[in-house]
């Protein structure tokens, strides 16, 4: 089922299952796609929205300079065209950090959230001036070469090994990204502050998934946070980078559930 909700930006995003509802933000350079192996263990029981973010997939970037702020923006757009005064969120990296700027400007809709390898710290300096460099690296035409070089990192030593086609299909996957809409997210990704405040004070439930290989949030960052909330489910899992739900789909699928369903009967 495909529908269009429109607030700051025209967002496109699927829906599936019914119950209460449960939001599914992919990260960089993916789409809500991402999801497929997840979704539909999670409609039998939940009302499931997977948007495509402004400038991924099949939703358009919009006039409006894309931040975490107004990437949320557009994600309550989809909960308001819905009907839904909250939901609970899992936001895989980039997608977290969207659920973050959503939790700080619309903080009583989260019923949970779960931080998929994800990480509530802003980027420190070297990550900083990294992703300066890929932006130049992009407008000089080298799109592609930073997806084909990018992607497989993301995976564990087990999966390159076992199933590269796993990893192949993302490559392609993420190729369908433009390179304004990349330069756009790490523009995003580098102005984006710190959110450790939204963990603390109890404010709603917290799940942790962490990648014991994961490059982009490391298992010592992962664990790091953890301590921060005070209601917290943790997943490490090994043999897993930072691609879980591709990675170790069944292990994240039931711990979503888990997670979801005790949010929900709070
Ligand atoms: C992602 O998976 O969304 C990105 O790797 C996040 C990041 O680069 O910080």
């Amino acid at each position: 089922m495909t529908k269009y909700s429109a607030k700051s930006s025209k967002l496109f995003y699927r829906k599936f299952g019914s119950g209460p509802a449960i939001v599914l933000l992919h990260g960089f350079p993916e789409s809500g796609i991402l999801w497929q192996q997840v979704w539909p263990d999670l409609a039998e029981r939940f009302t499931v929205l997977v948007p495509d973010l402004p400038g991924s997939g099949q939703s358009s970037r919009g006039t409006e300079k894309i931040t975490m702020e107004s990437m949320a923006d557009a994600v309550d757009g989809m909960l308001e065209a819905e009907s839904l005064n909250g939901a609970v969120f899992a936001g895989h990296s980039m997608g977290g950090y969207v659920s973050l700027a959503f939790a700080a400007k619309y903080g009583r809709k989260v019923k949970g959230l779960s931080m998929v390898h994800s990480t509530a710290f802003a980027d420190d300096e070297e990550k900083k001036n990294n992703r300066r460099k890929v932006i130049e690296l992009i407008r000089k035409g080298g799109r592609e070469a930073f997806i084909r070089q990018m992607i497989p990192a993301l995976f564990s030593p087990s999966t390159k090994e076992t199933r590269p086609g796993i990893i192949e299909k993302q490559v392609e996957s993420g190729l369908q990204l433009e390179a304004d809409s990349q330069v756009a997210y790490y523009e995003a990704m580098i102005e984006r502050p710190e959110r450790t405040d939204m963990l603390t004070g109890g404010r709603f439930p917290v799940q942790w998934i962490i990648g014991k290989d994961d490059t982009v949030v490391p298992f010592t960052k992962g664990l790091q946070q953890c301590t921060l909330t005070s209601i917290n489910f943790v997943s490490v899992y090994n043999m897993c980078g930072h691609m879980s739900m591709l990675e170790n789909n069944k292990e994240l699928v039931k711990n979503l559930a888990d997670f979801a369903s005790y949010c929900l009967r709070r």
